[in-house]
């Protein structure tokens, strides 16, 4: 295959739907690898680098995790703190450091576009996982992996977004990849954090059909799944501004129980308030299942990326 050999991964909108097809499957088959043993050695030898600008749990863990099952090697920075950023390093010599230790950057950032500004200044691949409000391509494809287990098909599929589409780079992303597969979208969101038009417009251009609402009992009683995703506080200039949405969208037992029928329900995580615990031992929960899915498919990108399958 080859496909993503040498490349890049910037943003949701760059994969075909082919591609697409071609991760999920590559994901899978190495989920059921890794069901048989725990290690998968096609990149010894390879080193990964993190360098992330941002708080993360999952994304750095995934990627340091997927690496390592895939039998490569890890280097880290971050916090800034301990670095040569604290010195007033600019972060294309960061980047252009890194780059003479690793084979490969993974790269998160406060700023919308930091990722592409790395890509274009080293000649290793880079992968963004978050810049800023920008987008997060590899939560989207673990995302879509995720949809397909879960629903086992991704033909014909209604799903809700809830939160803050404005700011979540996981939904702008998500909606990118999904967007090949004809999907009916309900997003639902306050009004001051609705889905940037841009992203909206090109989602109705591949035919897609849209309808934003802040109506959620509405959206869910539609949906074949719901999205929930946390108000993204840190990117409020004005935090009284964060107070007023902050609890708009809860998801708990008690409103499962009326909405009568079985939803899945995913999250990027971290939740702070829009999924009750109480909804953790519900059988359509499926966002720890999710982190899980986030190893198979960041294996399967670095695998591919280094032109291993
Ligand atoms: C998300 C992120 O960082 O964009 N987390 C993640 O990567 N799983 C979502 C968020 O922070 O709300």
């Amino acid at each position: 295959m080859g496909i993503l050999k040498g490349k890049d991964i910037l943003h949701g909108n760059q994969f075909t739907r082919k591609e697409i097809e071609s991760i999920i499957k590559v994901a899978s088959e190495f989920e059921k690898e890794l069901k048989r043993r725990n290690n998968l050695p096609l990149l010894r030898g390879k080193i990964l680098a993190t360098l992330f600008f941002e708080p993360s749990t999952r994304t750095r863990l995934s990627f340091e995790t997927s690496m390592q099952r895939l039998g490569g090697g890890v280097i880290s920075m971050g916090p800034v703190e301990g670095s040569s950023v604290a010195k007033g390093e600019t972060l294309t010599d960061t980047a252009r450091t890194i780059a003479q230790y690793a084979d490969v950057i993974v790269i998160r950032h406060p700023r919308i576009g930091s990722a592409k500004e790395v890509a274009d200044a080293v000649s290793i691949p880079v992968i963004n996982a978050g810049d800023g409000a920008g987008q997060h391509p590899t939560q989207a494809l673990l995302d879509i992996y995720t949809i397909y287990k879960e629903l086992g098909s991704l033909k014909d599929l209604t799903i809700s977004l809830v939160g803050d589409l404005k700011n979540g780079r996981t939904v702008h992303a998500l909606v990118e990849v999904l967007s090949h597969f004809g999907v009916q979208f309900y997003f639902v969101a306050p009004d001051i954090l609705q889905m940037p038009k841009e992203i909206t417009e090109r989602l109705k251009e591949k035919a897609c059909k849209v309808v934003e609402t802040d109506d959620l009992v509405m959206a869910a009683s539609k949906s074949d799944l719901i999205y929930m995703t946390r108000i993204q506080k840190e990117r409020f200039a004005d935090l009284s501004e964060y107070e007023k949405v902050k609890g708009s969208f809860i998801i708990d037992r008690t409103f499962l129980e009326k909405l009568g029928k079985k939803i899945t329900l995913l999250h990027p995580l971290p939740r702070v308030h829009e999924i009750h615990p109480d909804v953790d031992d519900y059988s359509g929960a499926a966002y720890f299942r999710q982190v899980r899915n986030g190893v198979y498919v960041r294996m399967a990108l670095l695998a591919m990326v280094f032109g291993k399958r």
